[in-house]
């Protein structure tokens, strides 16, 4: 009887030497000798019965014995397994916190978006409101009340994009103007910028691109006043030695109409590649509002009178970043883009 304690005893000392290599494995071990129905050490119990009357006192005992040995070496044997299964996570998990770390991209603005943020915070340091208007117009906003009726030759001036007869893409923010002076009275001091479409394409022209219009209605605005508010604007945006001068133009909504040139920025004024050797870079058209435009909007023509100017977005980023193609701009080309955040 003792030898088959003893052997007994000898296969589970083997067994944890062995085949115990985790929890799982040790568990397995331990049902093998432990389990209360199939387990060895629970046979032996069942034998009981067949051993003589004399002997089953020392049975008991020693079966009691090897059982309590046997359930204190799995106890061992589970804490070993814990602690070795904790070790090799530890181990597999292992942070090197000494390792640079790996480097996270951020997105950035688009440069049209990060241009008319720019556009409307220089504008609203002036005291300017945002009006955004729709993409599709009438005929009406976009042109007639604009001073531009149906056969006014200055349609040809914009290809346009239409709808039907009555409805269009607008060609211009101008369109903004009109819809503000139905709806406000002076004194009115506005800017809409926005998306516009013209039946256009090439290196500088895009079929669609934004605008940003701008528009101040009051007591005696002249042209010193558009002189003055474009100048700062300049300064702002393409530096503090930066000037404008004003050429005659003609626009149907504004008399007199002027066109727009910054000094070059490049050079300074002494001429390079950029400005064609002029010293000047031509970026927006302006002018102070025709009365027949006011009128339309129901504003008094002897008591107000207002300027105007749009500014071609893309231009002036075009300008800034030193873009030579539009299609740039458009072509969501990440090596194009990641070289122009003005908002680090
Ligand atoms: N709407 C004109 C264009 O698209 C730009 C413009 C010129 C706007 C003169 C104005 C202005 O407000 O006064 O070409």
């Amino acid at each position: 009887m003792n030898d088959r304690l003893a052997s007994i005893k000898q296969e589970i000392l083997e067994g944890i030497e062995k085949s115990a290599t985790s929890r799982a494995t040790a568990f397995e071990l331990r049902k093998q000798f432990l389990d209360s129905k199939t387990g060895k050490i629970g046979q032996l119990m069942k034998e009981m019965k067949s051993i003589a009357p004399e002997e089953r006192a020392a049975f008991g005992k020693g079966v009691n014995e090897l059982k309590e040995w046997a359930q204190q070496r799995f106890a061992d044997l589970d804490e070993k397994m814990k602690a070795r299964e904790l070790q090799r996570r530890y181990e597999a998990e292992k942070i090197d916190v000494t390792m640079p770390a790996s480097k996270i991209e951020t997105g950035n603005l688009h440069p049209i978006t990060q241009m008319k943020n720019q556009l409307i915070d220089v504008f609203a340091g002036m005291g300017f409101e945002v009006f955004e208007g729709t993409e599709i117009e009438n005929d009406y906003y976009n042109f007639t009340a604009l001073n531009t009726p149906q056969d006014h030759p200055a349609r040809d001036m914009q290809d346009t994009f239409y709808l039907s007869p009555e409805f269009l893409l607008r060609t211009q923010t101008s369109a903004g103007q009109i819809h503000v002076m139905e709806e406000k009275k002076p004194p009115i001091k506005i800017l809409s910028p926005g998306k516009v479409f013209r039946s256009d394409d090439d290196a500088t022209h895009s079929p669609m691109f934004h605008q940003m219009e701008g528009l101040v209605v009051d007591k005696k605005i002249t042209l010193c006043d558009l002189k003055g508010l474009l100048d700062m604007f300049v300064k702002k945006i393409f530096g503090e030695g930066t000037t404008t001068r004003l050429r005659p133009s003609y626009f149907p909504f504004t008399e007199p109409s002027v066109e727009v040139d910054v000094s070059c920025f490049e050079c300074g004024g002494k001429g390079c590649k950029l400005c064609k050797g002029t010293g000047w870079i031509e970026i927006l058209g302006a002018g102070i509002v025709n009365k027949n435009v006011l009128e339309n909007c129901g504003i008094d023509s002897d008591e107000y009178s207002g300027l105007a100017f749009g500014i071609g977005i893309e231009r002036v980023a075009m300008l800034k970043y030193g873009i030579n193609n539009i299609k740039l701009l458009f072509e969501s080309d990440l090596r194009v883009l990641n070289q122009i955040d003005d908002n680090e």
